[in-house]
Formats: structure tokens, C-alpha cells, sequence
């Protein structure tokens, strides 16, 4: 099995860039947002524990997330991989990840990160929330809370996969097709 990270700051086109990605490569596209978010729609008790948290722009603890991932893990079959949007957040959850994967003596294929700068990605989320209403894009005080969590807690990980020699990085300024194709001259390698 294939094991890809999309990564990048909130807003810089990871759920844009996943459905062209899943379909080339035959993966299951986990957004760990939008299972929260369904969590939430459906009015679970693991919903409310996450909506204050999220309205917030702040992160679910870690072990909510990676039990999430694990779940998919274990139910989906029939693909050539997973591609992971929005997880691993953390250094905690990635070493969650790796963990887990070298149980089945497995390991992250590679990071493919969307990058662009702070004052894109309110454009981008200020745009977006317009169109889907999502909650946490409607206060540019939890958008500012969430890029600066993103710098703090999920920057880190940019040289966490360098190190393990597994971060690519396709430029995220551009038209969705000319970042389409940059990711899939990265993942054509794989
Ligand atoms: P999540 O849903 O993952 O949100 P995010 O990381 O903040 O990322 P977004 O979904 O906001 O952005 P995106 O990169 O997918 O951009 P998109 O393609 O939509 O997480 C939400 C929350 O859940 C977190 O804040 C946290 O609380 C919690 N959570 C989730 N995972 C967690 C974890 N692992 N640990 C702990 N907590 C977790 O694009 C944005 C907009 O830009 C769209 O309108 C799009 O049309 C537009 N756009 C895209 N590409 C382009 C382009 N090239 N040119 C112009 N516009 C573009
Ligand atoms: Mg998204």
C-alpha cells in the first residue's frame, strides 16, 4: 500500500487537489476535517467534543484523530493506497503513524506539501466561505488562530519528513491545474 500525506497551511488547496489525486493513483482520499465535520452533522457524542474545539481553530486532541485514521485503515480495502489530508497535524500524530505502520512493516510513501503564504491562505478561506459556510471560516480572528497553530504545531513536520528524506514540495500559487500537475510530476516518482 501506497501512504501519501497531502500537507499544507488551512486554505491552500489540499480538499481541491485530493479528488483529481485518488482518482489517478486509485487512493482513498481521508480528510480528518471532514470526518470531523460529519461527526458533528450527525450529532455524535465524538461531534460535540469536537465542534467547540474546531469553531475555535483549535486542534482535537491526537488520539481522537489517529483512532480515526486507524479505523479507515482497518475498513477500507479495494485501493492501491491512502492519501491523508489534514493528518498528521502534529509530531505526536506522525509518530502515531509511523507506528502504526511498521506494524504491518509499512511505512509513509511520501509528504507532497501544497505551500503558500499567510496572506493567501485568508484570501482562499475568506473565499471559501462564501461558497460551503463551513464555521470555522466565517471569523478571520479563528482563521488567524488556525494559521498561527498551523506555523506552531504542524510547520514542525516540514523537517520531520525531510529528515526521514520524504518531503516534496509543489508551489500552491498558481491555477488548481498548474498545481494539479506539479503534484503529479512528485507522485508520478512513486
Ligand atoms: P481541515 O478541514 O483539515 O481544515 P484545514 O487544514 O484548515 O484546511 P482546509 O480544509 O481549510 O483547506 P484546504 O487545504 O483543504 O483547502 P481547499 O481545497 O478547501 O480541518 C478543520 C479542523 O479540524 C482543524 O482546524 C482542526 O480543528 C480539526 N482537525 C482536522 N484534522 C486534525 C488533526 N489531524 N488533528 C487535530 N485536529 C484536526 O481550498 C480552500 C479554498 O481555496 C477553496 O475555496 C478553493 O476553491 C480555493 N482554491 C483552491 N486552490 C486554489 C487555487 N489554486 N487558486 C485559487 N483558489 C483556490
Ligand atoms: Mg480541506
Amino acid at each position: 500500500m501506497k501512504y501519501y500525506i497531502l500537507f499544507g497551511p488551512p486554505g491552500a488547496g489540499k480538499g481541491t487537489q485530493a479528488t483529481a489525486m485518488v482518482e489517478k493513483y486509485n487512493l482513498h482520499h481521508i480528510s480528518t476535517g471532514a470526518l470531523l465535520r460529519k461527526e458533528i452533522a450527525a450529532g455524535t457524542e465524538l461531534g460535540a467534543l469536537a465542534k467547540d474545539l474546531i469553531e475555535k481553530g483549535n486542534f482535537v486532541p491526537d488520539e481522537v484523530v489517529v483512532g480515526m485514521i486507524e479505523n479507515e485503515f482497518r475498513t477500507v480495502t479495494g485501493v492501491d493506497g491512502f492519501l491523508l489530508d489534514g493528518f498528521p497535524r502534529t509530531i505526536a500524530q506522525a509518530q502515531a503513524l509511523d507506528s502504526m505502520l511498521a506494524k504491518s512493516g509499512e511505512g509513509v510513501t511520501a509528504t507532497v506539501s501544497i505551500m503558500i503564504p499567510d496572506a493567501m491562505v485568508m484570501e482562499r478561506i475568506k473565499g471559501r466561505a462564501l461558497k460551503e459556510g463551513r464555521a470555522d471560516d466565517a471569523s478571520e480572528d479563528v482563521i488567524n488562530n488556525r494559521i498561527a497553530t498551523y506555523h506552531a504545531q504542524t510547520e514542525p513536520l516540514i523537517e520531520y519528513y525531510k529528515t526521514a528524506g520524504k518531503y516534496h514540495e509543489a508551489e500552491g500559487v498558481g491555477t488548481i491545474e498548474e498545481i494539479r500537475e506539479r503534484i503529479f510530476t512528485i507522485m508520478d516518482k512513486f
